[in-house]
């Protein structure tokens, strides 16, 4: 080991830090298996205090830093380039009681978003964010890249949750700001920076989080259309009709069919339909009426099945949340995340196709995501050897219609070569005297969002 080594063995124990390259392999790859970087060495602090020693340490000898949650993420930030200390925020898992009067609660870094889901529940009291890998995602790397998930339409991204942060400069110094005000007019708000910031500012230790009520009744709709200009119509319809509207989703056909083959998931209807979305809506009493009220009025519906028991609600979700995984299971997939004002969404899906096989023929582009947003994910099968044009092609098109070039995953080292599109030069330009100002030696994160 060396001199660095020995020093974060003194601070978390040897035996988190990690040399070994078999230990160290499941940090180095992402779980899509498109990013991979060898690390100098992976450490495992146990609190901010451990944290804010191993930044210090790294800061003094000049060593580049990784921030890692639970490496759920999607676009190569939580990953090393090559060389870096990948720090590993996985044990900052204290958590403290919920506080019913204010509705927040302060959790670790660390900590699952599904661990704070069961920990807040019993108290009539959820986490406004939700999405499908909320058994792995930690709350850290939620709030660091914005996460944003199938509630947005409701409660917002990460950002809007944040009431207040905890974290540690790129020189070790801790900024602690956790009393979660719910005003609180005094200057630059660094917990508001630090959100969406993916690890290039500062390491997250612990956030302080709104929540909202906890809302038992559920009514799911999955919702057969014509296309995605109908998609909208059903959304406008749900928007003004629906206050309990939870969920906006949409999936294609060809989606619908790659879960089903990888889940052996039954048709949901008789006939295959261009495109779907599942509503939800939630609230404290069985909502299935209103919605059922607002379906039978809109033309867009041509065909719906409607659930508001746990397993029947759980069947129609999967046919939505398990298209992540069935990509995976197909292949590894060029994978972009993007929004565009609603009322281009309908070209952008049309074009989309002629754009990407312009580049790569034979390439399968797998449509979905989050319809109230404007936000798809799209994911290119079968054309990882020309990942960069397809990438490329994509994100013009997007850019052509006023859209952003990732909406919830982040920009990480996948996009930074691309973030021009979406932000303007005197944006970038400010974002970098940010960063400088804040780490001015550029040993948090490099290589993530600003290339
Ligand atoms: C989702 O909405 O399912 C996620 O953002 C994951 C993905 O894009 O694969
Ligand atoms: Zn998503």
């Amino acid at each position: 080991m060396s001199d660095l080594e020995d020093r974060l063995a003194e601070v978390v124990g040897e035996q988190h830090v990690l040399t070994d390259p078999d230990l160290k392999a499941p940090y180095e790859t992402d779980w899509t298996r498109r990013f991979s970087g060898v690390a100098r060495c992976v450490v495992r602090p146990a609190d901010t205090g451990q944290v804010a020693a191993v930044v210090a340490a790294c800061a003094e000898a000049g060593v580049p830093i990784t921030v890692q949650g639970g490496n759920t993420g999607l676009v190569g930030a939580g990953v090393p380039a090559g060389g870096e200390v990948l720090l590993s925020l996985g044990r900052l898992t204290s958590l403290e009681p919920v506080d019913t009067l204010e509705a927040q609660v302060t959790a670790g870094a660390g900590v699952t978003l599904e661990r704070l889901q069961q920990h807040a529940r019993p108290h009539g009291q959820d986490v406004g964010v939700d999405l499908a890998a909320r058994s792995a995602a930690t709350i850290g790397g939620l709030v660091a890249t914005n996460a944003g998930g199938i509630r947005v339409v409701r409660y917002g991204s990460m950002r809007e949750q944040l009431t207040g942060i905890e974290a540690v400069l790129a020189d070790g110094t801790v900024v602690s700001r956790l009393v979660g005000l719910a005003k609180d007019n005094t200057g630059y708000d660094l917990t508001q920076l630090l959100a969406g910031s993916e690890g290039t500012l500062a390491v997250i230790t612990k956030v302080r989080l709104r929540l909202v009520p906890l809302l038992p009744a559920r009514a799911v709709a999955l919702v057969a259309v014509g296309g995605v200009a109908e998609a909208l119509d059903l959304l406008a319809a749900a928007r003004a009709g629906l206050p309990s509207l939870a969920a906006a989703e949409l999936f294609l056909a060809e989606g619908l069919d790659l879960v089903r083959g990888h889940g052996r998931l039954a048709a949901p209807f008789a006939e295959p339909y261009p495109a779907y979305v599942v509503v939800e809506c939630a609230a404290r009493t069985d909502p299935t009426d209103e919605l059922l009220e607002v379906l039978g009025e809109c033309e867009a519906v041509l065909d719906a099945t409607v659930a508001s028991d746990v397993t029947g609600v759980a069947k129609l979700w999967a046919y939505r949340e398990t298209h992540t995984e069935a990509i995976s299971a197909a292949g590894v997939p060029v994978k972009l995340d993007v929004s565009v004002p609603l009322r281009e969404l309908a070209g952008l899906v049309a074009e989309l196709p002629a754009a990407v096989a312009a580049v790569a023929p034979s390439a399968r582009p797998i449509i979905f995501g989050h319809l109230g947003e404007g936000n798809l994910h799209v994911n290119v099968l079968d054309a990882q050897d020309r990942a960069e044009e397809v990438t490329d092609a994509v994100l013009r098109l997007v850019a052509g219609k006023r859209g952003s070039i990732s909406s919830e995953h982040g920009v990480g080292r996948a996009k930074a070569h691309w973030l021009g599109l979406s932000r303007s030069p005197s944006e970038i330009a400010a974002m970098r005297r940010i960063k400088a100002a804040l780490d001015p030696a550029g040993l948090l994160s490099p290589g993530v969002l600003l290339d």
